[in-house]
């Protein structure tokens, strides 16, 4: 009799809404479809170095599809081509992977992961290990699919903020501004300000000119509607030799903003920064009907050994693209694309 495929499934990097939706597609499509053996590998890839597992059958997906979080746990810092021993510094133990997925028994492994992890993957796979891709990150910035899983609900959660916002900036007549995740990229600011009805959206692919928020601020005031609503990406920043610029050191962006824009205009202004509650939680049906998808179809690119692929969303529909591509670059908000342009006709500032 032929021996049961064993194949492994991680979660590594920030966590996000959706990865056990994902988690338990494979477990359910992995048996259901191949009969394979399907095991979790704990902590990601501080656990597949370390060998810690568990069993991932029917039993063990049960109750995941709405849970939040990782059931399988993970671990944002680790890199095995870059280890770090104390005083020794870093070294590649991408050595200890191999030896662990050969000790495991595993046939292939599906790596679900943002841009930090499934590059780690790309480079695993260049060294020749049997694997596939997943994309999920809240900052939507992974190339080659529309979006990845937990983007829809962080954008849902910031779109929920800043509804509870709008109420009590008008009634106190305050400028609200509120800082957003996304890394290096705009998307769950852009998305939820349009969705959220905000006056300006801060977004690192547009930097901006603290004058011109100003401005639409005052715009506003003389308008009759006295108080206005500002998303701030994280990882927003100044034109450069614009007549504000960051100050320097650890402050966030967004209370550097409403510092000086309060400093310049005296209304009264507040900060709310959303953090990992856009990370927290349980997803969308979106993120789970997205999550099972790419599942099932990362099970599939693995019983057909297309390895070194990831799952993408293309349009309605689910394919695959080298990780190779996924990696390259990160996909970011277009300042010319159509999202930016139907903002801004309906009046919305990028501070530009
Ligand atoms: O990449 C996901 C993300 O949530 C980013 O939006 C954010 O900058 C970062 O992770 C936060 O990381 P940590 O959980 O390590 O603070």
């Amino acid at each position: 009799m032929a021996r049961r495929q064993r194949i492994g499934v991680m979660t590594a990097g920030g966590d996000c809404p959706g990865l056990n939706a994902a988690i338990r597609a494979v477990a359910l499509a992995g048996h259901r479809l191949h009969n394979w053996e399907v095991i979790g590998i704990l902590d990601g890839y501080e656990g597949l170095m370390k060998g810690a597992t568990m069993e991932l059958g029917p039993a063990e997906a049960r109750g995941l599809l709405h849970l939040g979080g990782t059931r399988l746990g993970s671990a944002n810092r680790m890199n095995p081509f870059l280890c770090r021993f104390g005083a020794e510094g870093e070294m590649d133990c991408s050595p200890l992977v191999f030896k662990q997925v050969e000790a495991l028994g595993l046939d292939a492994l599906i790596v679900i992961g943002g841009d930090g992890t499934l590059t780690i993957a790309r480079m695993l796979y260049d060294q020749g290990l049997p694997l596939v891709g997943i994309p999920k990150t809240i900052d939507n910035d992974i190339n080659g699919t529309d979006t990845s899983i937990g983007f829809r609900t962080a954008v849902f959660i910031a779109t929920e903020a800043l509804d509870r916002l709008h109420t009590t900036a008008e009634s106190h007549h305050r400028v609200m501004v509120l800082e957003v995740m996304g890394r290096n990229a705009g998307w769950i600011a852009a998305e939820a300000g349009v969705a959220g009805g905000a006056d300006v959206i801060l977004i690192p692919e547009i930097p901006f000119d603290l004058d011109a928020v100003q401005a639409k601020i005052v715009d506003r005031n003389a308008s009759g509607s006295r108080f206005t609503i500002i998303v701030v990406a994280e990882g927003a920043r100044p034109k450069p030799r614009a007549s504000w610029e960051r100050p320097t050191g650890p402050r966030r962006i967004g209370d550097a903003v409403a510092e000086a824009l309060q400093a310049a205009n005296g209304l009264e202004t507040r900060v709310t920064v959303l953090g990992h509650l856009q990370r927290g939680g349980s997803p969308l049906s979106f993120d789970r009907i997205l999550a099972s998808r790419f599942g099932v179809a990362a099970v599939e690119l693995v019983a057909r050994e297309a390895f070194g692929q990831m799952v993408a969303l293309r349009g309605r529909e689910v394919r695959s693209i080298p990780l190779s591509e996924a990696v390259a670059t990160p996909k970011l908000v277009d300042p010319q694309g159509e999202l930016v342009r139907t903002a801004e006709a309906l009046g919305i500032s990028f501070g530009r």
